[in-house]
């Protein structure tokens, strides 16, 4: 049986964290891996197995709608396969593949992967679950770069079914046969990308979230008209606008800051002034409660 540590420590905004690996792993406890969650303290991992916990029951509630005790056995399983620490360094003594998904800050990614590095048995796998960073340079903070790849996840993770599988120049094909059977594992469908900014779908879908916000920014049309537009008239299940709340506003201008600093010149990697003054002010999306729409 695999076992795997989902690396949360260091994540400084817990709500982003709740918001996408803690679906994350309950994905892979509940395909029977074993699971240890890592976190910088027990007040987070609480607050963790809770969202966990809530978010299990949401899934069951329509996995087995018509089975209840079914439902509650298959959360009760789940729940057994993952376990909790606040020390990576004595987990990873005992694990198979890491999924880091902690702040999108290269130094600090690398910092941990170097450190783990240094722990972890030889053949165990090292992943990052970024959205913006490049994997080949965070596998250079490790002796292990043919054991390491990017495994990207997308929100809300128990509904999407795609898992991209980023596969640096030194990532051994071993490697990246066995981070596909472990999404596939998991019940996703990955598809392969190069180490190349955005990878498939942030690539695309970023500089189309961004070019809706210019289109609002520039008083083209109103952000409520361009959702709708959207949904109805492309068939997308949320709009840009809903889908930029949705993400988190930090974490789409952690992306597009990213691949600005690498081609300044490039018009689809340009911040947008509105974005950065709603990051600015905390407005992040739903999980704060406001971004470009406001929550209850
Ligand atoms: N956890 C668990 N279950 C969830 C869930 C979550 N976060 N979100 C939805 N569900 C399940 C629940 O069973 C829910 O039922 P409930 O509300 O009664 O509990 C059920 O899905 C249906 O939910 P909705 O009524 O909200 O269903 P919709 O039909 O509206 O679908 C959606 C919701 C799947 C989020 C859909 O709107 C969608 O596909 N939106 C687009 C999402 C998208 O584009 N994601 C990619 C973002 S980019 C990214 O993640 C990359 C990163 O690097 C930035």
């Amino acid at each position: 049986m695999c076992v795997c540590v989902w690396i949360a420590e260091r994540w400084y905004d817990l709500l982003t964290f709740f918001f996408f690996p803690v679906n994350a792993h309950v994905v892979a406890a509940a395909s029977g891996h074993t699971v240890v969650l890592v976190d910088q303290s027990d007040e987070i991992l609480k607050k963790s197995t809770k969202g966990i916990e809530e978010s299990l029951k949401r899934v069951t509630k329509k996995k087995f709608a018509d089975k209840p005790e079914a439902g509650a056995e298959f959360i009760e399983k789940t729940l057994k396969n993952l376990t909790t620490s606040t020390d990576a360094v004595a987990v990873v003594h005992s694990t198979d593949l890491v999924i880091e998904a902690i702040v999108e800050n290269q130094e600090i990614k690398s910092e941990l992967f170097k450190r783990l590095d240094k722990f972890a048995p030889e053949h165990t796998i090292f992943t990052s679950n970024t959205s913006s960073l490049q994997i080949t340079q965070l596998a250079n903070s490790t002796t292990r770069q043919d054991r390491f790849g990017g495994l990207h996840f997308f929100n809300p993770v128990p509904m999407m079914k795609l898992v991209e599988v980023v596969k640096t120049p030194m990532t051994s094909q071993k490697t990246y046969e066995s981070l596909m059977d472990f999404s596939k594992a998991v019940g996703k469908s990955p598809v392969s990308c190069k180490d190349t900014p955005g990878f498939i779908v942030n690539r695309l879908l970023v500089p189309y979230m961004m070019e809706a916000v210019r289109l609002f920014e520039r008083g083209d049309a109103s952000k409520e008209d361009i959702d709708v537009a959207m949904k109805l008239g492309a068939g997308y299940p949320m709009g840009p606008f809903e889908l930029l709340d949705y993400v988190g506003l930090d974490t789409s201008k952690y992306i597009i800051d990213g691949w600005h600093a690498i081609e300044p010149n490039n018009p689809l990697f340009l911040p947008s002034p509105l974005l950065d003054k709603l990051v600015e002010e905390k407005k992040l999306g739903r999980k704060t409660g406001e971004g470009f729409y406001k929550y209850n």
